[in-house]
This record gives C-alpha cells, sequence and structure tokens, in this order.
C-alpha cells in the first residue's frame, strides 16, 4: 500500500515535469476500489470485495470456484483463460482483470446477485450457447469498469449474444470506461416488451464508454431509467433506442456515423441536453427524467472523444 501510493506520486511527479505543463494528479487503482460514480454509488453503495482476501487465477476451473458464494473476495485472471462457457459471480466479488489478461470464449454472469465489481477484464468470442459476455439479472449494486467486450461480425447476428446485458429488474448499475466493438447486439436493458413489471425498476448509469463497429443496441433500453453520458459512438448502425416508457437523461455524448443516434420505440422517452449527433438529428421524445440522483462530473463535449476513446478499455495499472 505504502508503496503503491508512495510510487503514484513519484509517476505524477516524472508526469508533471515531463509535460512541462501542470498536469492533473490521478490515483493509481486499486483491488480495494469501490464504485464512485452513478447508480451504483446509491442504496449503500458497491464496494464488491474490497478489502477481503485476493485470489490470482490462471485456469477456468480455478475462476469459476474463486467467484462462487457470497464471502468478501478479490479475484485477479492473469493470461490467457480459453473456454465456451458463462461464469456465475457470487455476490460481494470483485473481478480484475490484470494487464494483458483475456477471456476467450468464457463470459461472467450475474444472477440474483448484490454488490459485484467487474474491472479491466477483457473478455471476446462468447457464444449464444453459452450466454453473454456480461450478463447481469435481477441482480443490485454492480460496477463494470474499464471492460473490453468484442467478438467479430463474421457470423450471423445470433452467433455471439449481448456484450453487455442487464435484464430482469437490475438496480444501481454502473458501466464506466468501457469499450464495445466489433459485435452484432451490444447491450440490451430489460429484458423483454413483456417484462414491465420487473423492469421498470432498472436503473443503469453508463458514461465515458466507447461503442463502435456494432449492429444494434447501443443501448436498447426498456422501462426503466438510465443515465447516459459522456460516450463515444462511432460507425454503429444503430443508436440508443428508448423503448416502452423508459425515461432516460443523455448527455454530452459525440456519434459519428449512424443516421438514428437517439430514436424511441413503443414510447420511450429521452431528455437530451449537450450531445453530438453528428449531424443526424435525435427523434426520441422529450422525457421527465431531468436530473440524476447523484452528483457527477461532465466532460464537455469538444473534450469527450479525446478524453474517452484513449482511457476506455482494459487500460488500467494496479
Ligand atoms: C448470495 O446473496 C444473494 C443476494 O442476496 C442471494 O440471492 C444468494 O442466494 C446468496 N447465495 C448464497 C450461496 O448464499
Ligand atoms: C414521467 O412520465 C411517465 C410517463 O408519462 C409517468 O408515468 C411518470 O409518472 C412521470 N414521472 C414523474 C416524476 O413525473
Amino acid at each position: 500500500m505504502q508503496f503503491s501510493s508512495t510510487f503514484a506520486v513519484l509517476f505524477a511527479l516524472v508526469v508533471h515535469f515531463a509535460a512541462a505543463t501542470p498536469t492533473v494528479l490521478v490515483k493509481r487503482a486499486t483491488y480495494n476500489d469501490v464504485a464512485t460514480v452513478g447508480y451504483a454509488t446509491l442504496n449503500g453503495g458497491t464496494t464488491g470485495g474490497s478489502g477481503g482476501p485476493v485470489t490470482t487465477v490462471t485456469t477456468l476451473d480455478d475462476l469459476t470456484s474463486a467467484v462462487t458464494g457470497n464471502s468478501s473476495k478479490i479475484v485477479v485472471i492473469e493470461g490467457t483463460i480459453t473456454g465456451d462457457a458463462v461464469v456465475k459471480v457470487g455476490s460481494h466479488t470483485t473481478v480484475i482483470g490484470a494487464a494483458g489478461s483475456s477471456l476467450v470464449g468464457v463470459g461472467l454472469r450475474v444472477l440474483n446477485e448484490e454488490n459485484v465489481i467487474i474491472r479491466n477484464v477483457k473478455i471476446s468470442k462468447v457464444l449464444a450457447s453459452a450466454g453473454d459476455a456480461i450478463g447481469v439479472q435481477a441482480s443490485s449494486q454492480v460496477w463494470l469498469d474499464h471492460l473490453d467486450l468484442s467478438s467479430d461480425r463474421d457470423h450471423d447476428k445470433d452467433y455471439y449474444d449481448g456484450l453487455c446485458d442487464l435484464t430482469h429488474g437490475v438496480t444501481g448499475i454502473t458501466v464506466t470506461n468501457s469499450k464495445l466493438y466489433d459485435h452484432w447486439k451490444a447491450s440490451l436493458i430489460g429484458h423483454s416488451d413483456n417484462n414491465g413489471a420487473q423492469d421498470v425498476a432498472i436503473t443503469v448509469t453508463m458514461a465515458n464508454n466507447y461503442w463502435t463497429d456494432l449492429n444494434s443496441r447501443t443501448p436498447s433500453f426498456r422501462f426503466g431509467h438510465g443515465h447516459i453520458f459522456n460516450n463515444v459512438f462511432d460507425d454503429n448502425n444503430d443508436g440508443i433506442n428508448t423503448r416502452d416508457g423508459a425515461q432516460l437523461l443523455v448527455e454530452n455524448n459525440v456519434w459519428t456515423g449512424t443516421d438514428k443516434p437517439l430514436y424511441d420505440t413503443d414510447d420511450g422517452f429521452a431528455v437530451a441536453t449537450g450531445n453530438d449527433f453528428g449531424g443526424a438529428s435525435n427523434t426520441a421524445p422529450v422525457g421527465n427524467f431531468t436530473t440524476a440522483p447523484y452528483a457527477y462530473t461532465l466532460i464537455a463535449t469538444a473534450d469527450v472523444r479525446a478524453s474517452v476513446v484513449s482511457s476506455a478499455g482494459q487500460t488500467l495499472a494496479f
């Protein structure tokens, strides 16, 4: 602990002198970090396994057993783990991807759990027969941060399922600093048109993410409340789809290359401010979600691209 904070200060000073302009002192990430942005900070916050024992895993079997159960724990993935499976993560758990680590064909699911953090994990090519790359269902207080999620677009749209699907009444979810790319169906929020009784409770924050080369669902958002700010969307076929009475607050995002960046299906709503739609238009009806129930920092629209694209994905140093 002492060593790493001393190192962080030295690192920042080196950057400061090398750049010859005042530099903001950036704190290094630690395994014990807790959520600081969005809905995950409410209802007692999201601490995952902060303070718990640390286990490092390098195989699918070890990963599967290390993340099981509700004891407070931190699980660090090292190297490449390949398989055809979705691993269930228990409550009060933090899953960290070490630099250069990767899950290939292996997704993570949070089902009927609470208080989970997944950070810096790279996941690719999870087959639809196994599930989503990241699937959060019927759970609360989950922080997904600095994820790298992709597959390819060489197969039909149902060969892979979602990259980041948040369904069945999930609450207190924050997705930050993540990169979603090269995929058909990126992010389904709200299970189906018939699941309103459960999904009306949904609360999701999506901030500072980079979305590119996606066909649809960037995201598709049903029924609940969503706060979507400071994202960059490049060359996706689709935009944000607000559906079935969803109330979205959409602020300071940047798009290029889609002709429907923000639109509704079956009466979804959006309050949209400060966005750069890349020459296209927002066609969603104005809703009543005007103020997020927490404090947050908006990056100026003109600075969003430079800030977000360079830092999204598996870029943390621990
Ligand atoms: C862990 O906690 C979740 C959420 O409270 C609960 O649904 C689940 O049954 C618990 N699992 C175990 C193994 O106790
Ligand atoms: C927002 O609008 C929806 C849909 O018209 C309505 O059901 C809800 O009560 C409104 N909420 C507030 C706080 O006005």
